[in-house]
């Protein structure tokens, strides 16, 4: 049933997230009049708060998060948010946050950001405070297990309670402009989809670079590594919307389902086709920072960087491999696409002395929006030494093509979702199995062959392994 919250519970109303996206998104939103003047903000979490010293504490966070431009929305913004302490093993707070909620009169959406062990808790005091019911959904944000068997269990005590057209597994990369932007790129143009195929494209190379280190999630990352904590979702869903089959239109069933059929035909990846790789100190942008080691504490053998070759065992993509990287300190924060062409089939330029490169289509995500298609051009001349090609690029820069438009982070167009009621851009209990399946078998594979991650200096790109990876296949990456 659709229906458009008039509440909103926000566990881990007190955490980084919060402050950081969820906060400063839900301002936004109010500050653009997308919410509903009703919409009420029941934040929730341990610490001892109350009303008002949790306003103090959210407009705090907002001075710190906004952009200024938002900052008169704060005093208008602050009188939604309410307060409630709850301790989730405690089954009678939840009876004081039902009375705290009030009346629903026309929905309540619930975000749960809260660390992994308190998720059947709370889903068990929601059941037992009757805030489950048919006008209730919830919206699940990661790390929503840390293999199949514990996604699974996780999964089942939330679907006991909710059935899954309420249920709305966040995966925030779903809810960035650009990664929207490649369904757009690729079916409401003409132009690639014919060449969209193992017979055109040669190979795809997918980067999630950051120069950040640890932060302050230490036992949370420590316990994750890159592969778990970036690849099972931001990074297979970028490759699903690459590689997926055509929907018959743009809604949350028929999208979700052409990106199951991706992610369960990823093959297993073979020993020889993944690289890990921790930093150890170095320099990012001149400035010294420390090692993994240093910043934890401790030794560990959780890798901070990961290289693979995936491959898409089906008719389209036969032969193509996928590599993906991502890292932290690595030189700069990037993401991006690049869909490199083959070659042309024959270079009628190579009796003048002319190299013509094959096409790429390069799709930038952050830190620039921006779509680069670069296609080989003759270099001005009389060319009395031979005819020059050059690649050069034609470029979209999005902000210059739609100047006008807020920046808006994605949690603000996720949460509205959530509000609304929209699962389009939300993960379907089979895609998070199926991205699950493929990681326990890289991560069997390692074990099974004794992976420790290389170090490498922060501030490079990972370890040298990473870049022999690609070289060994003719493939550099592009930087
Ligand atoms: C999160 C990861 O899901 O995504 C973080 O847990 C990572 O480790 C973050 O830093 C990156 O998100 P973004 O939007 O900054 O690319």
């Amino acid at each position: 049933m659709t229906f458009t919250a008039d509440r909103l519970l926000l566990f881990g109303a007190t955490g980084d997230l919060a402050q950081r996206m969820l906060l400063p998104s839900l301002c936004a939103l109010h500050d653009d009049k997308l919410i509903a003047p009703e919409l009420r903000i029941i934040g929730t979490a341990r610490s001892d708060y109350d009303d008002d010293s949790y306003r103090a504490f959210a407009r705090a966070a907002l001075e710190k998060h906004l952009p200024d431009f938002r900052k008169p929305a704060i005093d208008s913004f602050l009188p939604r948010l309410t307060y409630q302490s709850l301790d989730a093993n405690e089954a009678d707070h939840f009876k004081d946050l039902s009375d705290e909620i009030g009346t629903i009169e026309k929905g309540l959406a619930i975000f749960l950001s809260t660390a992994p062990s308190l998720f059947e808790p709370t889903i068990a005091g929601l059941t037992h405070a009757g805030l489950t019911g048919s006008m209730v959904r919830i919206g699940l944000e990661k790390p929503l297990g840390d293999s199949l068997a514990s996604s699974r269990e996780i999964n089942d005590a939330v679907s006991a309670a909710f059935p899954e057209e309420r249920i709305f597994r966040i995966d925030h990369y779903l809810g960035k402009e650009t990664v929207q932007n490649l369904l757009a790129l690729r079916f409401a143009n003409i132009l690639f989809e014919p060449l969209w195929n193992a017979a055109h494209i040669d190979h795809v190379q997918i980067t999630i670079a950051e120069t950040v280190g640890l932060e302050s999630r230490v036992s949370y990352y420590d316990g994750a590594g890159a592969l778990r904590d970036m690849v099972q979702n931001h990074m297979l869903q970028l490759l699903a919307l690459v590689a997926m089959e055509p929907p018959s239109n743009f809604d949350a069933t028929a999208i979700r389902d052409e990106k199951v059929k991706v992610l369960r035909a990823l093959r297993p990846v073979a020993p020889n086709e993944s690289v890990t790789g921790q930093y150890r100190k170095g320099a990012i942008e001149g400035q010294p920072v420390p090692g993994y080691d240093d910043e934890l504490g401790k030794d560990s053998d959780t890798e901070t960087f990961v290289a693979l070759k995936a491959h898409v065992d089906n008719w389209r993509w036969q032969g193509v491999p996928f590599y993906l990287r991502t890292g932290k300190r690595l030189p700069e924060r990037k993401t991006e696409i690049v869909v490199n062409f083959r070659c042309i089939p024959h270079s009628i330029f190579a009796s003048r002395g002319a190299k013509a490169q094959p096409n790429a289509l390069v799709i930038g995500i952050q830190p620039e929006e921006n779509v680069q298609l670069q296609l080989m051009a003759k270099v001005p001349g009389l060319d009395r030494e031979g005819i020059r090609l050059r690649a050069v690029p034609l470029n979209i820069t999005m902000p210059d093509a739609f100047a006008g438009p807020t920046k808006r982070i994605a949690y603000e167009r996720l949460l509205l979702d959530l509000i609304e009621g929209d699962q389009t851009l939300f993960v379907r209990r089979d895609e998070v199995e199926a991205q699950w399946t493929w990681i326990d078998e890289v991560r069997s594979t390692w074990a099974e062959h004794g992976h420790t991650p290389k170090a490498y200096s922060a501030g490079n790109w990972g370890p040298s392994a990473a870049i022999a990876l690609a070289e060994r296949d003719g493939v550099t990456w592009h930087e």
